[in-house]
């Protein structure tokens, strides 16, 4: 991407029409989109259920073709396998396969992109350290309750050092917790990472604490787009906070906004704080006087291979942006260097993402039965060929290829 101002995903007139068997239109899922995601932001693409969203984002991945208009992805068509590399996608739903635990999944992922062991292996032990699930990362993922599966999710998405993120609702199933640390999350990879992030959300608390420009969508078409700042500014009122005011002085305030301004005071009230935060204070208390809790465990340091900045402002991350919740205006600064891993992979990985074949979409199908065994074979040895048969050298391209 270089020092370059082009904008990272360009979509002009985008739109997509979903036919029934008789070539009919169906549904207009996209319509005549137009939008634009400049190097190094956070950008947000807001809308109810059914907007159009992860519609957009599927033709972004090069994985629906738009009936008209056309969107590019780093500069190119998005069937491009060349940037299928730089791009790391987390789905609408983890699509996880419920025998793997979360190193096997990590592993599994690095290996379609072809990064060699030693590398793969650093990794994957920062990914499961960062997101929290170091403690947790022997155990099936099919086991994992829904923000330990948008965990790995988010894991996965990094694996290969994207330079543009594109986050499905990636907070869903988290608690608020968890919410608060994958917000955090984001904020630091774009500000110290560089990466540029796409999240796509009907959460407007999650958007309005990292994103700095937003579209918002209803039925395939964007009502609204712009600096996040902007668009939620009410220019129209003047708001005034102080310590708690006497009476008599609220009195003598009221008198002056209403005789020398002529106009009327709306509410003079002492202000709450937002639930979130409130709860956040809570929990972070309870969880000092008694550290140990079963499940995912709070992530935050930051995995060191992830490019654009240095190791030592990542340790702490969750509790430095803990209360940077105004995100810095985007620098456009370099991008890093794309990760120098083999180009067809990656098409494969964002395919394993969505394709339905042997994959199970989060905990739900989890419960399904384990997979068929052989006959004479125990469950246990049935999941263990897989597994191994899973991490067999893919493509007949060894753990040697890189090293
Ligand atoms: N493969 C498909 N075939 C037919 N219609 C589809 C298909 N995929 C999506 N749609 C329709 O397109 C519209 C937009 O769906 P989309 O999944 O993009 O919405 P969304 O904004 O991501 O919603 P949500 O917030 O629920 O995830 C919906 O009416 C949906 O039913
Ligand atoms: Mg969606």
């Amino acid at each position: 991407m270089g020092t370059d101002h082009k904008p990272v995903v360009q979509a002009v007139g985008l739109t997509k029409v979903f036919r029934d068997f008789w070539y009919r239109s169906r549904v207009v899922a996209v319509d005549r989109l137009d939008f634009d995601i400049r190097p190094n932001e956070v950008f947000g693409l807001l809308g109810p259920n059914g907007s159009g969203k992860s519609t957009t984002i599927k033709m972004m991945l090069g994985l629906l073709y738009p009936t008209h208009g056309r969107i590019s992805v780093l500069g190119r068509p998005p069937t491009d396998v060349a940037i299928k590399s730089r791009i790391g996608y987390l789905p609408e739903e983890s699509y996880l396969y419920r025998f793997l635990n979360a190193r096997e999944t990590l592993d599994y992922y690095g290996r379609l992109f072809q990064i060699n062991r030693r590398d793969r292996q650093r990794r994957v032990d920062q990914l499961l350290e960062m997101v929290g699930l170091t403690r947790e990362s022997r155990r099936r993922v099919g086991e994992y309750s829904k923000g330990m599966a948008r965990r790995i999710g988010l894991a996965q998405a990094l694996i290969n050092d994207p330079d543009l993120l594109i986050l499905d609702e990636p907070t869903t199933g988290l608690d608020p917790i968890g919410t608060r640390e994958i917000k955090d999350l984001i904020v630091f990879l774009n500000r110290e990472k560089r990466k540029t992030v796409l999240l796509c959300s009907h959460l407007l608390a999650d958007v309005e604490d990292v994103c700095q420009r937003v579209a918002v969508l209803y039925g395939g078409r964007r009502q609204a787009v712009g600096p996040i700042h902007e668009l939620l500014s009410q220019e129209n009122l003047t708001q005034i906070t102080t310590d708690r005011l006497s009476e008599g002085t609220l009195h003598r305030i009221r008198q002056i906004v209403e005789e020398e301004e002529g106009k009327h005071v709306i509410s003079m009230t002492a202000p709450t704080a937002r639930l979130e935060a409130f709860f956040l204070k809570t929990v972070r208390e309870a969880q000092k006087a008694r550290p140990e809790t079963s499940g995912a465990s709070a992530g935050g340091r930051i995995a060191d291979f992830l490019a654009g900045g240095g190791a030592e402002e990542g340790q702490a991350v969750v509790e430095s942006l803990i209360a940077a919740s105004e995100v810095a205006p985007t620098t456009g600064a370099a991008q890093a260097s794309p990760a120098e891993v083999e180009q067809e992979p990656a098409r494969e990985v964002i395919q394993e993402l969505v394709s339905d074949d042997g994959i199970l979409a989060g905990r739900d199908d989890a419960v399904e039965g384990p997979p068929a065994a052989l006959p004479g074979e125990s469950v246990e040895e049935a999941d263990r060929r897989v597994i191994e048969e899973l991490l067999k050298p893919t493509r007949g391209s060894g753990d040697e290829r890189q090293e």
